[in-house]
């Protein structure tokens, strides 16, 4: 897949997830496979305002995008220039957001409730960059306003390198499933790449909304969260039919670890403590005994608290594992069971 003059072999894309996707969480899904990682959605004025303290670029996450958010034309464009400046690899514009303050503002999903609007936009920031540039798109507004080919096309029209189509409508939210057909007619109607995104869990969905929509990317959100493997996928989708199996214990205990460890480089102790909880929760959700594990994690406020506490949890469900008795607590852990204590 091409973006711009971007070339990807294997077009595997973290979306943007705002309040998660931080330099470690890009980081970390880069190393293990994603070839585009695109920031959380960053406010075009507050970047405008706040500089460079407002957007943390890694020297290591190239190439990497950066989504904005605004409705503003001229200060989405000024906004791209400065982001660019700071060695953003492709621009995105958020035109998918389905937050209230977000559409009360007249930006995300918003923008496709009016295709002139969307046109102002694109017109002005292309002039302004000369990276990629592309829009992340839902359905439409409702079900009776499902306009995701017609701001497509009008996008293609803007000089926009590429689309990215969550087909779920604004009044949908999260709820239901993503619409895979949408993903194909965009694809259809338009020659530059279209990203598909929704509800990609495992490598095998990853292979099928290819094989489906006919789609350039996959874009993977929440299924990527505790879960930065789904990104090793490069030869399963190239065909090859080898078994991928989940990590081991070890395996997710040390990426904790390494994630920490990057967290707290980025953010310093305290905060790296906050930050990591509800990755600790995504990296052990399913295990067994994780009810319990889970109900005390956000009592956790000292580094030395979490890591006893991780210890002992993994220790526990090793031991348990050798014991043979793994499979009988899966099933326990996944109705929420479990009076052990970690
Ligand atoms: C917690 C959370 C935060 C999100 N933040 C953003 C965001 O900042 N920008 C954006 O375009 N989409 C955002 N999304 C939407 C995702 O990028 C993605 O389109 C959606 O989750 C569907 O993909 P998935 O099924 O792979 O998660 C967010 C979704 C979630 C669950």
């Amino acid at each position: 897949m091409r973006l711009g003059h971007l070339q990807f072999d294997h077009p595997l894309m973290l979306a943007p997830l705002s309040g998660i996707s931080d330099y470690p969480f890009r980081r970390i899904a880069k190393e293990n496979g994603c070839s585009l990682v695109v920031t959380e959605m960053v406010s075009a004025e507050g970047l405008l305002r706040k500089g460079e303290s407002f957007l943390k670029i890694g020297k290591d996450e190239n190439p990497l995008s950066v989504q904005l958010f605004g409705s503003n034309p001229e200060i989405l464009a000024d906004a791209a220039q400065r982001v660019e400046s700071m060695g953003a690899d492709a621009i995105d514009i958020n035109m998918g957001c389905p937050a209230k303050e977000v559409i009360e503002a007249g930006a995300g999903v918003d923008l496709m409730r009016s295709p002139e609007r969307v046109k102002g936009i694109l017109k002005k920031v292309r002039k302004k960059v000369r990276c990629p540039l592309t829009i992340k798109i839902r359905s439409g507004w409702d079900r009776e306003n499902i306009n995701a080919v017609e701001i497509a096309t009008l996008a293609e029209d803007c000089g926009v390198d590429a689309i990215s189509i969550h087909p779920r409508t604004k009044a949908q939210g999260f709820h239901g499933q993503a619409d895979w057909n949408l993903i194909k007619e965009v694809k259809l109607a338009v020659h530059i790449p279209v990203i598909g995104n929704g509800d990609v869990t495992t490598p095998c969905l990853a292979r099928r909304m290819f094989e489906e929509t006919g789609c350039d990317g996959v874009m993977i959100g929440r299924g990527a969260l505790g879960n930065p493997w789904i990104f090793r996928l490069k030869n399963f989708l190239k065909g090859e039919e080898r078994v991928i199996l989940p990590p081991s214990l070890e395996e997710r205990r040390d990426m904790i670890h390494y994630h920490f460890s990057l967290t707290q480089d980025h953010y310093g102790e305290k905060g790296a403590v906050r930050m990591i909880r509800k990755n600790v929760y995504w990296y052990t959700k399913g295990l067994p005994y994780c009810a319990s594990f889970h109900s005390r994690l956000s009592s956790l406020k000292e580094r030395e608290a979490l890591f006893e506490a991780i210890r002992s949890y993994f220790d526990f469900i090793k031991r348990r594992e050798k014991c043979h008795l793994f499979k009988s607590m899966e099933s326990r852990s996944a109705t929420g069971g479990g009076e052990k204590t970690f």
